[in-house]
């Protein structure tokens, strides 16, 4: 048999598998414009916003946060703009992966597949991890129920300078359990799950926006003074240098407006709905995450932000007349919290699903209940991973690990934008990225840029990681890929 490992699935086969099986077979078409962007603010609004943001403005930027979130949004608009691209072209399940497909070839799609675990299941751990944090201090401090410490945290943790150490811990209990939790209910249905998400996520975002409104008059200059404070000698350490590795930590609150591409099958009208799903979401956040950073930043004196719950401590520092918002806050970010994690576990099986309808992962990933229409088994398989990961794993590692297999998709997503310009000119665009050139360059290397500055750790698991992937495509995929045996006959 002869291979190609950079065989391109032809864009009229894609387009084709998109319109779906009319027998009824394929996955339910049940989506609209507005469940696509409350899916990618259900994806975004997380763990970033809530705790990261004010980590960064205490360790980096101070207020000048606010400026980091500006540099980030606009990396990623580049980046969305070419996702938007190709999800109005290529409306199939499998997002950067089909789109890699399609233009830079198999192995690449295999790779892009592979990597897109590292922001699908990984990021999915990562947020749990943040809920149980969150539920925790909620359930210890508002309610005096005490979970013992050995069910809450991962029984290891990095070092940089003692590396693995152990924490005495055993098991971190509540991420475990919203990940089985949430992996039931999208077993069930994708229907079921959508009106649960929206649900929260209009809570999450009226949480915020309470935040954002009752906080504006407890502003000071004072404290949003200097607004970008000096650099203390070191590299990242405010000043400007500061607000670049801010973007880059707060760049993982931004992470999943593209999760609306994975849903692309399920949409009623994709071609029109993708674009409006994916920017709408991400300008939706955009706005809200600079808001959130100026009044976060301007009614507390950004050193004292350095905890697990920043947002919670500011409303706390102004006193009496905003203590009912408190607790509030703390469930937006529960909220909050959960439908990232099921965002991010609706994703991961439907990019296995595209995968396995191509042959190169088994056809045991793309087989769909016979009563839901749900992937479920690849549904199971991703939950019981994830709740692995965010079970045993610290939050910093997994985040990390988010960042940059994410930023490798973006990177690849823009690239093949541009590849596809050149190669189909003339193809059926619903909607174009406006100045390819400059948006898919920016776009590219912005990603790459971040990636540089990850931890050379960081850098080692991805390697890791892909060297996995490879081994798998050589002993499998290549194998058994529908359009490799196609290409031999
Ligand atoms: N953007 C998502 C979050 O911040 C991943 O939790």
């Amino acid at each position: 048999m002869k291979f190609d490992l950079f065989i391109k699935k032809p864009l009229h086969t894609l387009q084709m598998e998109a319109q779906g099986d009319e027998d009824g077979k394929g996955l339910k078409k049940t989506l609209t414009a507005f469940n696509l962007t409350m899916l990618g603010i259900g994806a975004v609004i997380g763990a970033g916003i809530f705790v990261l943001t004010g980590n960064a403005a205490a360790q980096y930027a101070g207020p000048s946060i606010v400026i980091s979130f500006i540099i980030s949004g606009l990396a990623c608009a580049f980046a969305g703009l070419c996702y938007a691209e190709f999800a109005a072209m290529i409306p199939i399940a499998g997002s950067a992966y089909t789109y890699a497909y399609a233009t830079l070839g198999e192995l690449i799609a295999w790779i892009i597949g592979w990597d897109l675990i590292l922001e699908y299941m990984f990021a999915a751990s990562t947020v749990a991890v943040g809920w149980s944090g969150y539920v925790t201090n909620f359930l210890k401090e508002n309610l005096k129920l005490e979970i013992p410490s050995y069910l809450t945290n991962s029984p290891i943790l990095y070092d940089v300078e003692k590396g693995w150490i152990s924490t005495g811990s055993f098991i971190n209990f509540p991420a475990v359990f919203i990940v089985v939790l949430v992996s039931t209910l999208l077993v069930i249905g994708i229907r079921e799950s959508v009106k649960f998400n929206n649900v929260i996520v209009i809570i999450k975002v009226v949480v915020i926006l309470l935040f954002i409104a009752f906080g504006a008059s407890y502003i000071t200059a004072e404290n949003l003074t200097p607004f970008i404070p000096e650099n203390d000698g070191t590299f990242g350490h405010f000043g400007w240098s500061g607000i670049l590795r801010g973007a880059g930590v707060i760049f993982f609150s931004y992470i999943g407006f593209d999760a609306v591409s994975t849903a692309a099958q399920e949409a009623k009208n994709p071609q029109r709905d993708m674009p409006i799903g994916i920017l709408a979401s991400l300008a939706v956040c955009t706005i809200i995450y600079i808001l959130v950073a100026l009044v976060l930043t301007g009614i507390i004196k950004y050193d004292q932000l350095n905890s697990p719950n920043p947002i919670a401590v500011a409303i706390d520092s102004v006193g009496g007349t905003l203590a009912w918002l408190s607790p509030l806050i703390k469930l937006g970010a529960i909220a909050g919290l959960s439908s990232v994690v099921l965002v991010m576990l609706m994703g991961q099986p439907r990019i296995f699903y595209s995968m396995s309808k191509d042959g190169l992962l088994p056809p045991l990933f793309s087989k769909l209940h016979s009563k839901f229409k749900t992937p479920y088994i690849s549904t199971i398989i991703t939950g019981f991973f994830a709740s692995l990961l965010a079970g045993f794993l610290p939050i910093s590692l997994l985040g990390e690990l988010v960042s940059i297999g994410t930023l490798l998709a973006f990177a690849i997503v823009c690239i093949g934008v541009m590849v596809l310009r050149v190669k189909q000119p003339n193809a059926n665009r619903p909607f174009k990225a406006p100045f390819i050139w400059v948006t898919g360059t920016l776009g590219a290397a912005f990603a790459f840029i971040q990636m540089l500055g990850l931890p050379a750790d960081t850098w080692i698991r991805l390697i890791i990681w892909m060297a996995l992937g490879f081994l798998i495509y050589f002993l499998y995929g290549k194998f058994n890929s529908v359009l490799q045996k196609k290409n031999a006959e």
